[in-house]
């Protein structure tokens, strides 16, 4: 059986004082919370602070990026190395975000911005690598824009970005990896993907995984879905059989909303 998992994507939110008081207010209300397994990725000025929120429970620490290098002359980046030694046992790459995909932007700032990131399916696939030979967990992230949906190209795009981040990865690494299916159009918006088409899209990731590796190893990985989950609409998303969580941007950034979560999670174990 699968764990379901929440995960708490913080973006750029909370400076160490507002990271404490959230980090304890999880802490508080889910941090022996058992049936699911729990993920905060704040930023990185603030992974210190949260480790000591969470050092006496069972939430676990994530990045939200990190550079493939393992030191040297790249100003600003971030390693595997030193996630870890943060305290963390994930990390998110790949996100829309850092692909420079966007959904909520329009195109002029979203081209700026991916120029500024500009992370592709090479460099994820480099990161991903980089972070597993460290003993880092990745959480994968794939999905489509509105534009490549409205021209049903969904599955093709998915899939495609599935491929490209198991590229050169060993199975005994990939059954330590997390995907999360975030359709673009989705994060950020509130307008979350109606449950029974992102279940069919995380159980195209799964196929594809099984193709890639194999049914047990598809079998055993944990696939989650992004993009606007709420407290309102999670248990219709953790009811689906190919849905195993959620990275969550919005509703992570309150206590209670995102302990919400974490208690439906545990109850679709069960
Ligand atoms: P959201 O973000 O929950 O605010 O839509 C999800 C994500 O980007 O991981």
């Amino acid at each position: 059986m699968r764990k379901p998992v929440m995960a708490g994507n913080w973006k750029m939110n909370c400076d160490n004082e507002e990271a404490k008081e959230l980090a304890d207010g999880v802490t508080a209300h889910a941090g022996q919370v058992e049936g699911a397994l729990v993920i905060l990725c704040p930023p990185a000025t603030a992974l210190t602070t949260v480790q000591s929120s969470i050092a006496n429970s069972a939430i676990k620490l994530g990045g939200q990026n990190m550079f493939w290098e393992e030191d040297g002359a790249f100003t600003g980046e971030l390693s595997a190395k030193m996630l870890l030694s943060c305290g963390c046992e994930y990390v998110i790459i790949g996100h829309s975000e850092r692909r420079g995909r966007f959904g909520t932007m329009d195109e002029a700032d979203a081209d700026d911005l991916a120029a500024v990131f500009g992370d592709t399916d090479a460099t994820v696939n480099r990161k991903i690598k980089s972070a597993l030979a460290a003993g880092l967990k990745p959480i994968a992230c794939c999905g489509e824009l509105l534009a490549e949906r409205q021209a049903g190209r969904t599955d093709e795009v998915v899939e495609a970005q599935v491929r490209a981040m198991f590229d050169g990865v060993s199975a005994s690494d990939a059954e330590k990896m997390i995907v999360a299916y975030e359709p673009v159009w989705a994060i950020g918006t509130g307008e979350v993907c109606d449950a029974d088409e992102a279940d069919r899209v995380c159980g195209m990731i799964r196929a594809t995984v099984a193709d890639v590796y194999s049914q047990d190893l598809a079998d055993g990985m944990q696939v989650l879905y992004g993009g606007s989950v709420k407290p309102d609409n999670v248990d219709g998303l953790m009811a689906k059989p190919d849905i195993d969580g959620g990275l969550v941007g919005g509703a992570s950034l309150k206590a209670d909303s995102f302990a919400a979560l974490i208690e439906s999670a545990a109850q679709s174990a069960q």
